[in-house]
């Protein structure tokens, strides 16, 4: 199984980053110098993804642009040699080939999926969720990559959440334990209250999923929020035969798209930078004195 292609949903509102949102995507806001989402294609490229389905809506030229060359800007600053300032950026634009698919309405993660169908075709494929930063040294898509090649089936990345947030995810029931952090799946529950959860365990942003997928999708009817649920989608993959691990990844994660836990990323990145960590520890000691 060859896995060179992953969607990436970015035609969200982002209303818990209000008002920010109104007016930049949530999957631009900055950790430290670069946007969440220039992070999320190099943790693809460094998996071996070579095209990316980005799903956007209309109010989200910025995504486009950010990923697109300036002459303009690399004139000036050729001039005053400093090429080297967006240098990373243009080589993740001449690595990664980029399509941009219209969600016409935000009808939902699962309907966000489904529009990349024909992109995709009959491949297995990635899917990262722009707004969860994973910090790791081994890329966490890799990882899930890995163990879908290994079992040769479709896996979702887990992890575990507090009791009190398991309403805010879809969780997994497990069948039974293949391996060291690796389950087979009974079946998935999205946002079930804390009484009805049959684990802690969280589906988070990373997926790799066979074709089957778009199928299901189009079978699959709005469900929690009165959205169409790509966790609803992988149940009725499931019904239909198709086998779905869950990989519990221990990899640190941020979910960037709520303001607490973005300024937490922020502080993580910084202080595993050498240029900035001195300084951010000591801002933070002062601080606390205060
Ligand atoms: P979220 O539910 O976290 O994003 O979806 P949201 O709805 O934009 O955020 P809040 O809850 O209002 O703050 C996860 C990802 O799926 C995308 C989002 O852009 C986000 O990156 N998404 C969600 C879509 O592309 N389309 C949708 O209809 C819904």
């Amino acid at each position: 199984m060859k896995i060179t292609k992953a969607v990436i949903p970015a035609a969200g509102l982002g209303t818990r980053f209000l008002p920010f949102t109104k007016s930049i995507p949530k999957e631009l806001v900055p950790i430290m110098e670069k946007p969440a989402l220039h992070l999320i294609i190099e943790e693809g490229l460094a998996s071996g993804i070579k095209e990316f389905e980005i799903i956007i809506n209309d109010d989200k030229p910025a995504i486009n642009n950010y990923f697109s060359p300036n002459n303009h800007l690399e004139t000036l600053l050729h001039a005053k040699n400093k090429d080297s300032l967006i240098a990373g950026v243009n080589n993740l634009i001449h690595n990664a080939h980029l399509n941009y698919i219209a969600q016409p309405k935000p009808l939902g993660l699962g309907h966000a999926i489904l529009m990349a169908q024909e992109k995709v075709g009959d491949e297995y494929f990635g899917i990262f969720l722009p707004d969860e930063i994973m910090m790791d040294t081994t890329p966490a898509l890799s990882q899930l990559i890995a163990k879908a090649q290994q079992y040769n089936c479709s896996i979702v990345a887990v992890q575990e959440v507090p009791r009190e947030k398991v309403s805010s995810y879809g969780i997994v029931s497990i069948k039974q334990n293949l391996e060291k952090n690796l389950f087979e799946i009974d079946k998935l529950i999205e946002k079930p209250s804390i009484n009805h959860a049959p684990s802690t365990l969280a589906i988070i942003g990373r997926y790799v999923l066979s074709p089957t997928i778009f199928a299901s999708l189009k079978n699959t009817q709005a469900g929690s929020g009165n959205e169409i649920q790509l966790t609803d989608g992988i149940t009725h993959m499931m019904n239909n035969g198709e086998r779905v691990l869950a990989y519990n990844i221990t990899t640190h994660r941020y979910d960037v798209g709520n303001p607490l836990d973005w300024l937490k990323a922020n502080i993580a990145y910084a202080l595993s930078q050498p240029l900035y960590a001195t300084e951010i520890k000591h801002y933070l000691s002062d601080l606390q004195k205060k």
